[in-house]
């Protein structure tokens, strides 16, 4: 069996380990072979591959990014779809596609499948917004970058007596903000699932500092303030046509700092929660998942994505997988908020 494996969507740390799992085990153990298509779809769509051999994958498991690339290509569009991507696998002699990508990879995924196409995923998001797996890879290094920023700012924010606004990733959920949040220590936690008045927010602020504290303030880029029934954004679209995001922080710094009178500084850790080298939690996940993907491929169950549950890698139709948002439960929220102030 020759397999195409693809990355789509925003980047992650774990994908390179993904790969590098699925290579080594479908080459030494499944008697598969591989290339890689580069940029996502748009590889798939323009027969666009590279040669994916062990000697590839040589030590890339703790490396950031993706060696292959990836874009936000939507295959259905342009010269897309599933004749002309048929028609090229053919000529490329390949048999079955790998789709390492999160809901809008997965999504496409489905419906290629269902058009006839021989294809199984990998779920991938730093946000760790899919309900089909317990965890995905990215997320704990997302978690551990975040932590040590929150720990410098701290210093920062004691040496000034400032209250510190961190804006952390999370469009959907607030997995990342709540967890490195925790992690921090942070005063405050404010999420997309939960809506947060800003009295609310200005008097845990003011109880921190109350206490002798430089108050630490984690915010998710999707937060909803009081009243408002979008996350911020102020930068367009994205190729799917999704709100960029990014900035909720720096409004909320001069409200905070108006009603409070504690002076306050805001910084965006952005894609820097994306980048370099994944943590070893994350390369493990990332390379069970990927010598699972090459599993299923020999057991022929197109339509089907690895998962996580509890510590045990199993799979889970594409239709179960998309479409549930794993949100930050009630009781979480609320444990990490009796830390609040
Ligand atoms: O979807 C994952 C995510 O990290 C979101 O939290 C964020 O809004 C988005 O990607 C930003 O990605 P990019 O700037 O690459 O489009």
């Amino acid at each position: 069996m020759r397999i195409g494996i693809l990355t789509s969507g925003g980047d992650c740390p774990g994908l390179n380990a993904v790969i590098r799992g699925a290579v080594l085990k479908g080459t030494e153990i499944n008697g598969q072979e591989f290339v890689g298509f580069k940029d996502g779809w748009r590889g798939v769509v323009a027969g666009d591959v590279r040669p994916l051999e062990r000697g590839d994958v040589r030590g890339i498991g703790k490396q950031g990014g993706t060696i292959l690339g990836t874009s936000r290509t939507n295959p259905f569009e342009g010269n897309g779809g599933p004749e002309r991507i048929q028609e090229n696998l053919d000529r490329l002699g390949i048999d079955a596609i790998m789709a390492i990508g999160g809901e809008g990879t997965l999504a496409a995924a489905k419906r290629l499948t269902d058009a006839g196409l021989k294809i199984v995923g990998v779920p991938k998001t730093v946000d760790n917004d899919l309900d089909a797996t317990d965890y995905t890879f990215g997320f704990d290094t997302a978690v551990q970058i975040a932590t040590e920023a929150m720990d410098r700012l701290r210093t920062t924010g004691d040496s000034h007596s400032r209250c510190m606004v961190a804006e952390v990733m999370g469009r959907h959920v607030g997995w990342i903000a709540l967890h490195s949040g925790m992690a921090a220590g942070a005063h405050a936690i404010l999420i997309p699932e939960q809506q947060t008045s800003l009295e609310q927010v200005a008097a845990w602020v003011r109880s921190a500092a109350d206490r002798g504290r430089a108050p630490l303030v984690v915010v998710a880029e999707g937060f909803k303030p009081d009243q408002t029934d979008d996350a911020h954004s102020e930068r367009g679209l994205d190729a799917f046509g999704r709100p960029r995001l990014g900035g909720i922080g720096e409004r909320l710094a001069p409200m905070i700092e108006e009603l409070t009178g504690i002076e306050t500084r805001a910084t965006t850790l952005g894609h820097i929660q994306r980048g370099g080298v994944p943590t070893a939690f994350d390369r493990v996940l990332a390379t069970r998942l990927g010598m699972a993907a090459s599993d299923i491929v020999q057991e022929e169950a197109w339509g089907r994505m690895v998962a996580l549950a509890g510590t045990e890698i199993t799979t889970v139709a594409f239709e179960d997988a998309l479409g549930k948002l794993k949100t930050v439960p009630q009781h979480r929220y609320e444990e990490a908020a009796m830390l609040f102030g």
